[in-house]
């Protein structure tokens, strides 16, 4: 089978730290803990290979729902990973962009995350898109009140909107969309997450609990995906 080229946006939801603690006989901090080291290694390796964006779930706009002593953890996890890794992030030209409401986040992270999108703006390498406090529907529906609000000022009319000026509006804006879309722990399903740019998604459930995902795992991936026959709709010759 011909060999495909790699992705060049791949979406990640890093689900199962719960479940490794669990196992481990650890907190589930804990087990968020460690699924930040794996974090690292993967944008790490995306940048090294040239991947063109790398989205990861952070935190849904569903996580509030959960205790406050586990919610608090994951914030406090939020604030280091950005005040450790920043520097290096910085260093290896990768651009962060935060996908999600951050008006909605405490007012120490809100700053942290506005900080390091400010200060690797202007970087060219890897696209490092972090969803905390997303949801994709949140998401669609803040792009149609955007819409909605610029046709009642009159600078467009409903029929300019179409799938392009969609695009255009979601946090997204100006990526490609994303061809796989790669969720850990077995789970099968998007949890809320980026709805409308996985349209065409490849998708891949590696059974393995996120904090266990290192780089044979993510190869692993890669290569199933561009094993996969893509058609579009169409039919491939
Ligand atoms: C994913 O791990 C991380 C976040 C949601 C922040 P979970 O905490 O959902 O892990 P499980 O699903 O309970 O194992
Ligand atoms: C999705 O995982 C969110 C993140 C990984 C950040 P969840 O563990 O919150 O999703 P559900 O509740 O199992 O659908
Ligand atoms: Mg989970």
């Amino acid at each position: 089978m011909t060999e495909r080229a790699l992705p060049r946006h791949v979406a990640i939801i890093m689900d199962g730290n719960g479940r490794w603690a669990k196992q481990h006989k650890l907190q589930v901090a804990l087990g968020h803990r460690k699924g930040v080291e794996a974090l690292r290694s993967i944008i790490r390796e995306s940048s090294d290979l040239g991947i063109e964006a790398l989205s990861l779930y952070a935190f849904s706009t569903e996580n509030w729902k959960r205790e406050k002593t586990e919610v608090e953890a994951l914030m406090a996890l939020l604030l280091e990973f950005f005040s450790s890794e920043i520097d290096e992030l910085h260093e290896n030209n990768v651009c962060i962009r935060i996908l999600g409401d951050k008006a909605g986040l405490p007012p120490k992270q809100r700053e942290a995350v506005e900080r390091a999108e400010i200060r690797t703006q202007a970087n060219t390498g890897l696209k490092l898109n972090i969803a905390i406090n997303y949801g994709g529907r949140a998401e669609l529906a803040m792009a149609a009140r955007e819409m909605a609000e610029m046709a009642l000022r009159g600078e467009i009319s409903p029929d300019d909107i179409d799938e392009e000026m969609l695009s255009r509006h979601l946090y997204t804006r100006g990526l490609p969309d994303v061809d796989l879309l790669i969720r850990t722990s077995g789970e099968m399903r998007l949890s809320n997450f980026l709805l409308y740019q996985c349209a065409y998604a490849e998708f891949d459930f590696p059974s393995v609990l996120w904090p266990d995902f290192d780089l044979e795992a993510y190869h692993q991936a890669l290569d199933a995906f561009r094993r996969r026959d893509r058609r579009f709709g169409g039919r491939n010759k």
